[in-house]
């Protein structure tokens, strides 16, 4: 059977409308972005390069770039059309910012010329399988400069079967709920994502018991991936924050070598 909505991300129209409708449809995206942005003060990490993975749109890198006027980003993501938009939102800060067109599993850390102090993802590595998960999580040790950070915000199981799907449920009750919210502007861009989220409630909520594939939303419990991160050597791992079906999980790196 074909994968449903396989090339979902490469698409102008799903970019555009996710980039304008992300924040009032997806329940605590800014929450969740500007609590990992307070960690990083409170970290008061000295130098900030940071790289983004699957960094869509740019909002996240944006606020960095505002939030931190010493710091450098890498924004890598393998849709050209997010890129598009996001090279569009980030114009301003085109010196700071390297784009890097890769996939996940591609040799991305080539492209990289100084090791970052911080890798984030929000709402991207759910797509991988728990494999692939662990084998980026690695690389992203590997590739950070010792005592850097490491933060996935992303869609992850709870703790309990029932609390989670109830989180499913959530994000429809939220993203219908937001209806009376819009402006006359912005109903044709919110009929656009909510084609798109359609699709994703068919593959989480009324295919629950359906097998996943790679590139399907692949929740995976936040308890499990934080088993992964110590294992791999990351200390401090925690969950900062969670909203629902979103988790923010992390940890620092502490030896040199992996
Ligand atoms: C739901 S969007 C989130 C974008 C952004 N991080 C945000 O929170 O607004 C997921 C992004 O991850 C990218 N992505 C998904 N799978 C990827 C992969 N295997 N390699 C690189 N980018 C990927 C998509 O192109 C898309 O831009």
């Amino acid at each position: 059977m074909k994968q449903r909505d396989k090339d979902r991300f490469h698409s102008l129209k799903m970019a555009d409308a996710y980039n304008q409708m992300c924040q009032m449809l997806v329940p605590g995206y800014d929450f969740l972005q500007d609590t990992l942005i307070n960690i990083l003060k409170f970290e008061d990490i000295k130098e900030i390069v940071l790289l983004d993975l699957g960094a869509g749109s740019g909002i996240f890198l944006e606020k960095v770039l505002n939030e931190f006027p010493d710091s450098k980003c890498y924004y890598l993501d393998y849709s050209d059309d997010f890129i598009q938009v996001a090279k569009e939102r980030l114009r301003k800060y085109d010196d700071r910012v390297t784009f890097i067109k890769s996939d996940f599993s591609g040799n991305w850390e080539s492209k990289i010329s100084e090791a970052p102090t911080v890798i984030t993802s929000s709402s991207a590595i759910h797509h991988l399988s728990s494999e692939n998960k662990k084998k980026l999580y690695k690389k992203c040790y590997g590739t950070l400069k010792e005592e850097g950070w490491f933060f996935n915000i992303d869609e992850m199981k709870t703790v309990n079967e029932y609390a989670y799907i109830k989180n499913l449920y959530y994000w429809v009750y939220h993203a219908n709920k937001q209806k009376k919210q819009l402006s006359d502007d912005d109903k044709d861009t919110y009929l656009k994502w909510m084609d798109q989220f359609n699709n994703w409630k068919k593959r989480n909520v009324d295919d629950i018991d359906k097998p996943k594939k790679e590139g399907d939303d692949i929740h995976e419990s936040f308890l499990a991936q934080l088993d992964w991160l110590k294992e791999i050597g990351f200390v401090e791992t925690d969950v900062f924050s969670k909203h629902f079906l979103w988790c923010l999980i992390g940890g620092k790196k502490v030896c040199g070598t992996f």
